[in-house]
């Protein structure tokens, strides 16, 4: 077998989110053939694919029509795709902002693990908490009392972010000390919003997750108007109260004054398992759900209550890094939020 018989082999076999074939969309690199075993490295949008093993498959089922006494080395890296190339603010390739409508909803629970689990299957990752008027993201990281370093410079003063767990994270929490409460007017908020993205050494990131506030503020305006944001991920509960709250959150997307792309909805606390193993559906069933059929957006998934979600957060340690069902769960979801953005930045 030769190159020429691989790449055509190869040019048979589609990426099956972006309905093009591995060839054409220069995924397939370092193609070597050393006696019998052939090896080749396929680049993906995202390190977290979760259509890794359906790929492999498929390129060893067309290989195999040519030739099935080789042995095939098929490896994998990736290759984030950025939200807009042009313009892309510092080397930060995709900015997603976690949002809600209601506050305590589990958007920075959502966001921290999201934040780790992107970071497990491989991807630059950052993490920013936006939420200036009630920080808690250096509680669920079990950094509270660890200060940024400042790094002066002739122009402005720069701040380098915490590192825990494998990403990169900051929050006014940590600006500030603790317990004080921040009395702040809307253009001060602002202005430490921009801060955290522009006065940051983030390095090169391919994901950096904003933690907001709860509902409409300053902030959200700032994100949207000075910042390419990739999109946001909308968190609701399911009872009334928060999907008409989140209703309100998707209309602010949905104007042009703070526009920003809706990657999709997860539902939390959707329902608790009991010790016989049943759901029990504590605040009403499919909320989420209808909310994303009315509004024609994507419903990411569902997450249940459960006190080792709390406990992870509480003890700053995000259950993600845990091996258990709801870790399974979190990781699922961080894999489809990675698919939908790397899916939206191809076309
Ligand atoms: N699925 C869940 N199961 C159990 N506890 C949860 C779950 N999701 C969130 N929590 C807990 O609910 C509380 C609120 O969650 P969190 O702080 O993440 O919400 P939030 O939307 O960020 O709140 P705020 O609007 O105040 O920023 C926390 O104590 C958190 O540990
Ligand atoms: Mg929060």
């Amino acid at each position: 077998m030769n190159e020429k018989q691989i790449i055509k082999a190869l040019s048979k076999v589609n990426d099956p989110d972006l309905k093009k074939d591995l060839v054409s969309l220069n995924m397939i690199k370092n193609i070597s053939i050393d006696n019998n075993v052939v090896s080749f490295e396929i680049v993906l949008t995202t390190p977290a694919c979760p259509l890794k093993e359906q790929i492999k498959k498929d390129c060893l089922n067309e290989l195999n029509k040519i030739n099935n006494n080789l042995k095939y080395n098929i490896t994998f890296s990736s290759n984030v795709v950025p939200f807009d190339k042009k313009t892309m603010i510092k080397n930060i390739k995709n900015i997603i902002a976690i949002s809600s409508g209601k506050g305590g909803v589990g958007k920075s629970t959502i966001a921290s693990n999201l934040a780790v689990g992107l970071s497990i299957m491989g991807a630059k990752t950052g993490l920013i908490d936006a939420d200036i008027f009630g920080p808690s993201i250096p509680t669920m990281f079990n950094c509270e009392n660890e200060q940024p370093t400042i790094k002066k410079t002739k122009e402005k003063n720069i701040i380098i972010p915490i590192e825990q767990y494998g990403i990169k994270l900051l929050s006014m929490g940590l600006l500030i000390p603790n317990n004080k409460a921040v009395v702040w007017r809307g253009p001060m908020a602002s202005s430490a919003m921009k801060q955290l993205i522009l006065d940051v050494e983030w390095g090169e990131l391919d994901y950096l997750i904003v933690d907001l506030p709860p509902g409409t503020s300053d902030i959200h305006i700032t994100l949207s108007q000075s910042f390419p944001v990739t999109g946001t991920v909308i968190i609701t509960t399911p009872q009334k109260v928060s999907t008409n709250d989140a209703e309100k959150a998707i209309s602010m997307y949905n104007q042009e004054q703070t526009n920003i792309p809706i990657i999709g909805l997860i539902e939390n606390m959707s329902y608790f398992i009991d010790d016989n193993n049943k759901k029990n559906y504590l605040f009403g069933k499919d909320g989420g759900k209808t909310l994303c059929n009315k509004f024609s957006i994507d419903f990411i998934g569902q997450i249940p209550i459960d006190k080792r979600i709390s406990d992870g957060s509480d003890l700053g340690y995000p259950i993600i890094l845990k091996e258990n069902k709801i870790s399974n769960i979190f990781k699922t979801l961080s894999q489809n939020i990675a698919r939908k953005i790397a899916i939206n930045n191809s076309k």
